[in-house]
């Protein structure tokens, strides 16, 4: 769960390189380094701490070259040390290394080269391939085949970047079970474990598969299978992300900026086009079971599909968290699996996919980030040009998912005739206009949320209550709490409350409601009952309103009053503002907002 990035250019580096670190950042930042090769000497800088921070202590920007590998890392095996971070050198600093993956068979390689008299500096599993390297160099003398032959060592998962002094124009790199993409420059050339690395830079990219290795000159590119050493051919494809949606655009973090981008996000989702959403519909139609997968906030928007396709295609469609998918799905190959995955590379939902595979399911996907391995795994995806989400978090990604998800149920529900086409076209009336609505909302109303949040920062336990689709909403809006403000968050069904944690109301706990529009009778009647249970036993009650909601007013200790808007749309302009709420928390208490601690954007292991 690391960032790995790679320049060879012809001119200096070392500025650019900690630039493109700086955009993988968020994919794990507890330590960094490069490492720079000039008159065949590879120098390593790096430390604990922000790409920031380390540039700081060890003016990671004054090194001088015209190629280097640089690493951000988020610790799996070893502690978070200066020697644990990458790159890692050979013990005659001949290769310089940096790898995000797991390499599961470490231990005996390192008895062995142990052994041969290797000296480990770090207890990371990757450093033996630096020296697993040289040794093959000392074989064969050449940087190609001893770059196979450690590959050919190593097991588990890998996305590998090399640099030699027997070799100084070229970057080596491979990948298996972790992404890599190569960028194509004008006179020079980029390798990162994602397009954010190199956006800035280029929008020409080429995604490595499994067992494929690349050798990369500032100029040229060769693609290769490590089996066979045959030459792959691959399009390059072109990254359609404005570079301008990676910068803060004056916002104080990435989680606000995305909030508040979600009105353009939402004309992005409601943007693609008809057909793709129709060849996901007509894959759902012709499913036995269609399961839906994903993990984290992803499971809830996955929740979110569960009650829409029931609601309008009176259709269960079971939803299992990507980690335990494995446990309790039995599908044939009649069946579908749906996976939704911002990063497109969280290894439990790669791994769910691989399941359904296994039994010769259809598989489709809706994947934010283009190139990346989910996106390349399933029969069908759908991209959701959300562009880049930066923030550890996740906002605007989750919000667009479910947007698509809603599109593709009233797709399938107009083909099955569950609704007619009057009312298809009400529908997509009221998906119009909301990005506008949302957009006035938020502008409106975040003076308003952020006040409210601030008299709520001394609060250390929260409740987050749904009924219905508002009750994935309440699960996903206290993870959001959880993670930005490291306060303890716990989502439920409304109706779930009296069954047992009642017992915990006091007046130390506060409680979230998101409340239906009235309209919603059943669920608003519902959703009410758990407001009087809370403050039936002196418990402080918030909640998520929408306008002329007289008997909610009545009860609420705070409200959040949102215009009134469509049943569909209603659910996530609540979550929004449960967002944002979440957010000015956080801000108040000063936490990291967008890098909470212990977390990291793409999730890569197991
Ligand atoms: C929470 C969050 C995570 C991700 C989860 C899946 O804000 O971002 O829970 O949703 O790690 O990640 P993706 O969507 O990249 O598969």
């Amino acid at each position: 769960m690391c960032g790995i990035s790679g320049i060879v250019s012809s001119e200096n580096i070392a500025k650019d390189l900690l630039n493109s670190l700086r955009c993988l950042e968020y994919r794990g930042y507890d330590s960094c380094g490069l490492a720079v090769l000039k008159d065949k000497k590879i120098i390593v800088r790096k430390n604990i701490g922000t790409v920031d921070e380390v540039n700081a202590k060890e003016r990671l920007t004054h090194l001088m070259g015209n190629i280097g590998i640089g690493h951000t890392r988020w610790a799996t095996h070893g502690g978070v040390t200066k020697e644990n971070s990458h790159p890692h050198l050979s013990m005659n600093n001949q290769f310089a290394i940096v790898h995000n993956g797991i390499f599961s068979n470490y231990q005996e390689l390192k008895e062995e080269l142990v052994d041969k008299g290797v000296k480990f500096l770090s207890l990371t599993d990757s450093e033996v391939f630096a020296h697993l390297i040289e040794h093959a160099y000392e074989v064969c003398q050449d940087v190609e085949k001893a770059f196979i032959a450690a590959l050919q060592r190593v097991e588990g998962s890998y996305g590998v970047a090399v640099l030699s002094y027997h070799e100084p124009q070229y970057i080596f790199c491979a990948k298996k079970d972790s992404p890599l993409i190569l960028g194509l420059g004008e006179g020079r050339n980029f390798i990162a474990s994602d397009i954010n690395g190199f956006l800035e830079y280029t929008n020409k990219a080429i995604t490595l598969d499994d067992d494929d290795y690349a050798i990369v000159s500032k100029d040229k590119y060769w693609i290769k299978n490590i089996a066979t050493g045959q030459k792959v051919r691959k399009k390059p494809f072109t990254i359609e992300w404005d570079v301008e949606t990676t910068k803060k655009g004056g916002y104080r973090h990435y989680m606000l900026k995305e909030i508040f981008d979600q009105p353009h996000t939402a004309k992005q989702a409601l943007k693609i086009e008809r057909s793709r959403i129709q060849g996901l519909a007509q894959m759902i139609q012709q499913s036995q079971n269609c399961y839906l997968v994903g993990v984290g906030t992803t499971y809830y928007v996955a929740i979110v599909g569960q009650y829409l396709f029931a609601q309008f295609l009176h259709r269960h469609v079971p939803v299992i968290s990507s980690d335990e998918f494995h446990q309790t799905a039995i599908l044939s190959e009649n069946d579908m699996l749906l996976a939704i995955s911002q990063s497109g590379e969280t290894y439990d939902t790669k791994m769910a996919i691989n399941y359904a595979q296994s039994f010769d399911a259809k598989t489709a996907a809706i994947v934010n980030v283009m190139g990346s391995s989910i996106s390349m795994m399933v029969d069908q995806v759908i991209m959701q040009g959300s562009g880049p989400e930066i923030c550890v978090v996740s906002t605007k990604a989750a919000f667009s998912q479910m947007l698509i998800l809603l599109r593709v149920v009233i797709e399938v529900a107009r083909v099955q005739k569950y609704i007619t086409d009057d009312e298809y076209t009400v529908f997509y009336e009221n998906l119009n206009d909301f990005p506008t609505i949302l957009e006035a909302t938020l502008n409106e109303q975040s003076g308003f949320v952020r006040n409210i949040a601030r008299e709520a920062i001394h609060v250390h336990n929260w409740l987050f209550l749904g009924c219905g689709v508002y009750f994935p909403i309440a699960m996903e809006s206290a993870l959001k709490m959880k993670e930005v403000s490291y306060m303890h968050a716990e989502g439920m069904p409304a109706g779930f409350l009296k069954h047992g944690t009642l017992a915990m109301i006091d007046d130390k706990i506060n409680t979230v409601v998101f409340v239906p529009p009235p309209d919603q009778k059943e669920l608003y009647g519902r959703t009410l009952v758990a407001i009087e249970e809370v403050k039936a036993r002196g418990g402080t009650v918030f909640g998520f309103t929408f306008d002329e909601d007289k008997k909610s007013e009545q009860l609420l200790d705070r409200m959040i009053c949102l215009p009134k808007v469509h049943y569909l749309v209603a659910p996530l302009l609540e979550m929004v503002m449960a967002q944002l709420f979440s957010y000015y928390v956080a801000l108040d208490l000063g936490r990291n907002i967008d890098k909470p601690r212990n977390l990291a954007k793409s999730v890569t292991v197991a």
